[in-house]
């Protein structure tokens, strides 16, 4: 083995060194450098022998990272699985990672290798934990188990285990721990988790939760494979002494079946009265009142709810302007806020658009001919991308009292396949994304209240990629195109 050699010759070297001080004054002393010289060059011959074995290593290691890239879709318009997303995100912060490793020992000057790496936009840590978190919201509202969202594309314990960490650091301990179990369940000697760990946390989990008995029985196991760890025999006598205490006895095992009205809708368990009523409701050509913009090319619409009142528009903005507005929001896209800032209850990014691009003014125009109201006092077009389980949970558009969001056309710029409808719990509404569509409503009744009855929400993206474009409308302007009402029940 080339490195132990190297070691040897080194600590002889030192020896010598040691011993004689030095050479001019005796000849013998100067023969004695012949011998020095030859070390010098087996030296280095060691050292380059040792630099091939890393550049061995790492043609090694890029192999099966390049391997990695071909088995997994790298297209983000067809990263539609919430658990392939998720594993692309952990895979390219490992392999950066141990790129990083690599690289920093890199002979050449001024190491532009690091450099060249900073340069590169990988996943930090928050968009791991983003990532399983979203994860994780899909299982809570879509009552999944990890082998269900995992049908497609699965995980390995390593992943697995992310994922559980993630959750139980939220305090989801039983969403930890049904990864960390799933987790178990698939370790093997590759895995870098230990089965010690994973009980240990398994353990952990259950006991927070609630459940002593299944928190006896994995600390119990851990015990079995390492009798000398103290601290799970304090843990196991503390549980057993809890467990006489305590009454309830949750079940980790099952997740809890009760929703919200929100939950179910999004989950598309609406009651079948509204339904019915749903469909009772009218589609017709509509010219915008008689606007002349629409009169060769009259737009459909479809009557989506009454009270408020919901309507859907048809085919209102083509493929190709969807294209360029999606091309043009990309670069500029950034996480979008709420009323107090980045909130969890808001995952998506977005950015307000401009009105001097053609395209926007092309569809603000369209807006504003098919809704009848000045886009004087409206925001900008507002181009939105939900990530993995995004989601907007209930709120109301009207933010401001002044000049407040007085209606909210809303623009599907994609189809989404499962999840991410847009629903309004308080009526029991399920709005369906479908590209090219738009849907309006008023936020404001006519005396300038706020309508209760449009608290809205996005579900989570179960599958696939959501684009909605929002123009959310002002007051200000609007007062001879919707006049305003005196009267309480307007
Ligand atoms: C998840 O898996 C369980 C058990 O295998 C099954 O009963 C359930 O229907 C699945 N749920 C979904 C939403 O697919
Ligand atoms: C949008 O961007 C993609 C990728 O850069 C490009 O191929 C496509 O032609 C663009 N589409 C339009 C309509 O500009």
């Amino acid at each position: 083995m080339a490195v132990k050699e190297l070691t040897v010759l080194v600590a002889c070297s030192l020896i010598a060194c040691a011993t004689s001080d030095e050479f001019f004054t005796s000849t013998d002393k100067i023969s004695q450098l012949f011998g020095e010289e030859k070390f010098l060059l087996a030296t280095f011959s060691l050292y380059i022998d040792a630099e091939e074995e890393i550049v061995k290593r790492m043609k090694r290691d890029l192999l099966l990272l390049q391997l990695g890239t071909y088995l997994d879709p790298v297209d983000p318009e067809e990263i539609k699985d919430p658990v392939a997303a998720l594993k692309l995100l952990i895979r390219l912060r490992a392999e950066w990672l141990s790129i990083e490793e690599y690289t920093q020992k890199s002979l050449y000057k001024d190491n532009v290798y690091q450099i060249l790496l900073e340069y590169a936009q990988i996943p930090q840590i928050e968009d791991l934990e983003g990532a399983a978190l979203g994860l994780i919201s899909l299982q809570e509202l879509y009552k999944l188990y990890p082998h269900n969202i995992t049908k497609e594309t699965s995980l390995n314990a390593d992943e697995a285990y992310i994922v559980g960490l993630i959750a139980f650091r939220q305090n989801k301990f039983q969403h930890a721990f049904l990864w960390f179990l799933y987790s178990l369940d698939r370790l093997t000697e590759y895995s870098a988790i230990t089965e010690k760990e994973l009980l240990r946390y398994l353990s952990d989990s259950a006991y927070h939760f609630g459940s002593l008995p299944v928190a006896m029985y994995f600390g119990q196991r851990l015990l079995n494979l390492d009798p000398t760890n103290d601290e799970v025999k304090v843990l196991l006598n503390l549980y057993r002494l809890l467990r006489f205490q305590r009454t309830s006895n949750p079940d980790i095992f099952t997740l809890n079946t009760q929703s919200s009205k929100y939950e179910t809708l999004c989950r598309g368990e609406i009651d079948e009265r509204t339904s019915k009523r749903q469909r009772a409701l009218s589609c017709r050509y509509s010219t915008g009142g008689g606007n002349p913009r629409l009169m060769y090319a009259p737009v459909k619409e479809e009557v989506e709810w009454d009270e408020p009142r919901i309507i859907r528009y048809h085919d209102i903005i083509s493929d190709r302007e969807i294209e360029i507005l999606k091309n043009i929001s990309r670069p500029l896209l950034s996480r979008s806020e709420t009323k107090g800032g980045v909130s969890k209850i808001r995952t998506s990014q977005s950015v307000f658009l401009k009105d001097d691009n053609t395209v926007v003014a092309r569809v603000n125009q369209r807006i504003a001919d098919i809704t009848g109201l000045s886009m004087k006092s409206a925001e900008g077009l507002h181009v939105q991308n939900y990530g993995i389980g995004g989601k907007y949970e209930p709120h109301y558009d009207e933010w401001d009292d002044e000049n407040g969001r007085i209606a909210t056309f809303l623009i599907y710029m994609s189809d989404v396949e499962i999840g991410g409808s847009t629903v309004f719990p308080k009526v029991g509404v399920s709005l369906k994304p479908k590209q090219g569509s738009a849907v309006f409503w008023y936020n404001l009744r006519k005396n300038g209240n706020v309508d209760l009855n449009t608290e809205h929400a996005g579900c989570p993206v179960f599958r696939g990629n959501k684009w909605v474009a929002n123009k959310w409308i002002h007051e200000f302007g609007q007062e001879f195109r919707r006049p305003c009402s005196l009267s309480y029940s307007e």
